[in-house]
């Protein structure tokens, strides 16, 4: 077994490349099937999702638009508590069927404080689809229509993912080695 050291930690394979690459071609043929002659925008959020979006995207069979976008949480009022906007996001969603593109859906804060500014545009539909969720950390309810895997609680590294800015550039994922 293959175990990498990134920064100060170890790591051993978990998703093969290949095993990565089946899985997202099915989730992409299920998306052209189910949305065909919709035109879906994609929207895919930095940085963490470029591997899987430009994967997903280049596997599709029906016309679709990409856009890219960052979010940026902060500090609100106290009435607000954290607020999450994006950057990037020139489209109009109204009357649109978007899917949207995550890595990982962890506990899920994040997603759930930003969906409500994308149907508050009125999209005909907005799906998610994440490349890998985990239950156990999952804490805010989000519906993922197309998924990849779901994975217990431990720390990912690769194919997107990093640890400390390290890792993403990886073409399998491999999970953290707990000393
Ligand atoms: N690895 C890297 N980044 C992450 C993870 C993970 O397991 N979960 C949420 N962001
Ligand atoms: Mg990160």
């Amino acid at each position: 077994m293959s175990i990498i050291k990134v920064h100060d930690k170890e790591f051993q394979p978990y998703i093969g490349a290949e095993e990565l690459q089946l899985r997202i071609k099915e989730i992409a043929a299920q998306i052209s099937k189910d949305l065909a002659g919709e035109k879906p925008l994609f929207i895919a959020i930095l940085n963490g999702s470029f591997m899987f979006a430009a994967d997903v995207f280049k596997y599709l069979d029906i016309e679709a638009e990409i856009s890219f976008i960052k979010l940026v949480s902060y500090k609100g009022t106290k009435s607000t508590g954290n607020v999450v906007t994006s950057i990037g996001l020139d489209e109009d969603l109204y009357g649109r069927t978007v899917v949207i593109l995550e890595d990982i859906v962890d506990t899920g804060k994040t997603l759930n404080m930003f969906l409500p500014q994308l149907h508050h545009q009125q999209p005909k539909k907005l799906l998610i689809a994440a490349l890998l969720t985990k239950p156990e950390a999952l804490t805010y309810p989000i519906n993922i229509d197309y998924l990849g895997f779901s994975v217990p609680n431990k720390f990912l590294l690769g194919y997107g993912l990093d640890y400390d800015g390290l890792g993403r550039n990886l073409p399998q994922i491999y999970q953290l080695i707990e000393q």
